[in-house]
C-alpha cells in the first residue's frame, strides 16, 4: 500500500450543495463526519463544481444551497474549531490538480466509472454527454489528493470514484516520481535519521523487500512519522524507497464506508428528497408534527379495532431509530392486538423527533441570524485549506518541471 501513515490521520469529504439538508442526511453522513472530526484532521468541503457537472443550466440556485447546506451542517454540530470547511471553488488549485492529472488519466479509466452510465440513464432529461461530467469522477480525486487524505467517508455509490483515486495516485507517482539520482538522494536521507534510526530502516526495509515482512513494512512506516529532522520530500523518498517504488508524492486513500442510514422517509422507502418523502433539519416542527401524524401506516388498519403487522408499517422503521426495546415492544404487542391506535404509536417518535431538532433549531437559528459568521468560518477554512493546496501544487509543479523558477 503506497501511503504516508501520518497522512493516513486525514480525513477528507465532500458533498455537493442540494440546498436544506434533513434527517437522512443527518443520521447517515454528519453523524459520521461529527465523529470522525474528533478522531482525525479533518477536510469537509462544498463541492460546487460538482454540483455543476449535472446542473450546468441553474447555475444560480446553487450559491443559496451553499450556504444554506453550511448552516446546517453547523447546526447540527460539524465544528469548525476541529475541522477545516471550505467551498471547493474558493481553492482553485482543485482546478489545476484536475487539470494536470487529466493529461494522464486514460479516457477508458473514466468511462468505465459505474456512475457515469448510470447517471446519464437515471437523468434523462438533462443532458450529461459533456466533458465535465466525464471528468467529475478525476475531480474529485483531486479534491482528494490534494489535501494527501488518507481516509475518505462515501457512500457505496462514491467507493469506486476513491478507487480510481488510487489508480491515478499511483500513476502519477510512478510517472512523476522516478526523479534522477533517486536512490543515491534516498541514501542520503536515510542517513540524515541519524545512526540508530538510518540502521532500524535499512533492517526494515531489507526485510519488507526481501522476505515480505508487511510487519516491517508498517513498522518503517511508524518511524518515518516519527522522524522530525527531514524534509518533506526526504520523506517522501524513504517511504517510496521502503517499498521499493520511486518518490510518493500523491499518496493512495482509502475510502471508509459511511454506514448506510436507516432513517426511512415518510412513505418507507429512503429518505430521499426526489421522493418527496423528507423530514427537513430546519422544517418547522409543526409541519413535521403533521407530517409524521398523516404519514401511512399499515393499510391492514382501517379501523382502529383492526389489528396491523409493525412489519408492514413505515412507522415501525422509525421505531427502529428512535425507540429503546421497551417502547418496540409496546408498539409489537399493541398494534397486532389492536390496544393502540396509530396516533398513539406516533407520539413517541413525534417525541422523539422533535426532542432531537430542537437544540439543531436553536442553533440554525444564532447561525441564520448572524451570516457574517457564518462566512468568516468559511472564509476561514478556504484559508486553511488554500495553504495545504498550495503546498501540495508546488509540489506537484516541481516534480513535474513546471516550476520555472
Ligand atoms: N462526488 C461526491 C458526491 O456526489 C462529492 C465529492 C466531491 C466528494 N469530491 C469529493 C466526496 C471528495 C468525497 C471526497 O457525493
Ligand atoms: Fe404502524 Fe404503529 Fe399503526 Fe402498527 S400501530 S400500523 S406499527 S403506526
Amino acid at each position: 500500500m503506497n501511503s504516508l501513515t501520518n497522512q493516513q490521520q486525514r480525513v477528507l469529504s465532500g458533498m455537493r450543495p442540494t440546498g436544506s439538508l434533513h434527517l437522512g442526511h443527518y443520521h447517515g453522513v454528519l453523524k459520521n463526519w461529527i465523529k470522525l472530526q474528533h478522531e482525525y484532521e479533518c477536510y469537509f468541503f462544498v463541492a460546487d463544481w460538482h454540483a455543476l457537472t449535472t446542473h450546468y443550466e441553474d447555475s444560480h440556485v446553487i450559491q443559496e444551497s451553499v450556504w444554506d447546506m453550511v448552516i446546517d451542517w453547523l447546526a447540527v454540530g460539524v465544528n469548525p474549531g476541529s475541522a477545516t470547511l471550505f467551498i471547493q471553488s474558493k481553492v482553485p488549485e482543485h482546478a489545476e490538480l484536475h487539470v494536470l492529472l487529466s493529461m494522464m488519466t486514460p479516457l477508458s479509466w473514466l468511462e468505465r466509472v459505474p456512475s457515469y452510465k448510470d447517471q446519464q440513464l437515471k437523468l434523462k432529461e438533462r443532458d450529461l454527454g459533456t466533458y465535465g461530467f466525464l471528468g467529475y469522477p478525476l475531480l474529485q480525486s483531486a479534491d482528494i489528493l490534494m489535501y494527501k487524505a488518507g481516509l475518505v467517508p462515501v457512500g457505496e455509490d462514491q467507493v469506486a470514484h476513491v478507487e480510481l483515486t488510487r489508480e491515478v495516485a499511483r500513476r502519477f507517482n510512478h510517472i512523476y516520481g522516478r526523479e534522477a539520482g533517486f536512490e543515491v538522494k534516498a541514501e542520503a536521507a536515510v542517513k540524515k535519521m541519524g545512526k540508530k534510526n538510518s540502521k532500524l530502516y535499512n533492517e526494515l526495509r531489507k526485510s519488507y523487500q526481501e522476505k515480505g515482512d508487511a510487519e516491517a513494512l508498517e513498522k518503517g512506516k511508524a518511524l518515518l512519522d516519527t522522524q522530525q529532522n527531514i524534509t518533506l520530500g526526504d520523506k517522501e523518498r524513504l517511504f517510496g524507497y521502503l517499498e521499493g517504488s520511486g518518490r510518493i508524492i500523491l499518496p493512495e486513500p482509502e475510502s471508509i464506508l459511511t454506514p448506510a442510514s436507516k432513517m426511512p422517509g415518510l412513505d418507507g422507502q429512503k429518505m430521499s428528497k426526489s421522493y418527496g418523502n423528507t423530514i427537513a433539519l430546519r422544517e418547522d416542527l409543526d409541519v413535521i408534527e403533521k407530517k409524521l401524524r398523516t404519514m401511512p401506516t399499515d393499510p391492514a388498519r382501517v379501523r382502529k379495532t383492526d389489528p396491523g403487522d409493525p412489519e408492514k408499517c413505515p412507522v415501525w422503521n422509525l421505531h427502529q431509530v428512535y425507540s429503546d426495546e421497551e417502547t418496540k415492544s409496546w408498539v409489537k404487542e399493541g398494534c397486532r392486538t389492536a390496544s393502540i391506535g396509530c396516533i398513539d404509536c406516533k407520539g413517541p417518535i413525534i417525541d422523539a423527533v422533535k426532542a432531537e431538532l430542537t437544540p439543531i433549531h436553536e442553533r440554525a437559528k444564532e447561525f441564520e441570524a448572524d451570516r457574517d459568521l457564518v462566512r468568516s468560518i468559511i472564509n476561514e477554512g478556504c484559508d486553511r485549506a488554500r495553504d495545504v493546496a498550495k503546498q501540495t501544487i508546488s509540489e506537484v509543479r516541481q516534480v513535474m518541471g513546471l516550476e520555472y523558477s
